[in-house]
């Protein structure tokens, strides 16, 4: 099972949150499992690039729809959490678009459930091997160790965002594979490249039959 995209959080009929996540890495790990022989879900919110072959794709909207389709998606032997979820949602959306008044409305916002930490801490299906993401602009190997344990997942794979060249909607990525006990620096290497090599990795420790 693998999530990609950005989450779309309705303010109202014709307004949402969102952010620029393209789904580009996410759809590529989903392809490239795939192109493995494994049996893929794709859950992936709003995005404008194509379905990846091969892959069962469940689209979705918001967060806790993201999350549903997760769950139905299980069990699976790994779940690799790629989307950029959108941290909040907006309380009591409004069921007609909102008119200008004059005074600019306030939003109340609401956390999503997260849908990584929610199947890395499942008490049944969880999947043997579940995998994050972390978006990082400082201390990133760091703070990837504090967010594996907080999140209780198995690996995160760290992107160091800091740098001014896009990695949100760019071709390449910069990723650091940080595991229990061991710290991977991968160097900078197209999403397609960085995808393959995370599923090789992926289908050795299954091989080696000790996730
Ligand atoms: N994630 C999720 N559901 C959420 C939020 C995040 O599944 N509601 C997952 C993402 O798919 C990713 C990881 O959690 O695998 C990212 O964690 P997050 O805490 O959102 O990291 P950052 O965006 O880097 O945020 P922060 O540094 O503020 O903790």
């Amino acid at each position: 099972v693998v999530t990609s995209g950005t989450t779309h959080e309705p303010i109202d009929p014709v307004r949402y949150i969102a952010n620029r996540s393209s789904g580009r890495q996410g759809h590529a790990i989903a392809a490239a499992a795939a192109a493995l022989g494994a049996e893929v879900v794709l859950v992936s919110g709003p995005v404008s690039i194509p379905d990846p072959a091969g892959v069962t794709v469940r689209h979705v909207e918001t967060a806790v729809e993201m999350l549903a389709a997760v769950e139905a998606a299980l069990p699976a032997d790994v779940g690799i959490f790629t989307a950029a979820v959108a941290d909040w949602r907006v309380a009591g959306e409004a069921s007609q678009k909102m008119k200008k008044t004059g005074a600019a409305p306030k939003l109340a916002l609401v956390e999503n459930p997260d849908i990584l930490a929610t199947v890395a801490k499942r008490a049944v299906d969880r999947p043997r091997l579940v995998v994050g993401f972390a978006a990082e602009t400082e201390n990133v190997v760091a703070y990837a160790k504090a967010k594996r344990q907080r999140k209780g997942c198995d690996w995160i794979i760290a992107n160091d965002v800091s740098h001014a060249t896009g990695i949100m909607g760019g071709d390449n990525n910069t990723v650091h594979v940080v595991t229990a006990d061991t710290v991977e620096d991968w160097p900078d290497l197209p999403k397609t490249e960085v995808a393959a090599r995370l599923v090789a990795r992926i289908a050795r420790l299954f091989q080696e039959d000790r996730p």
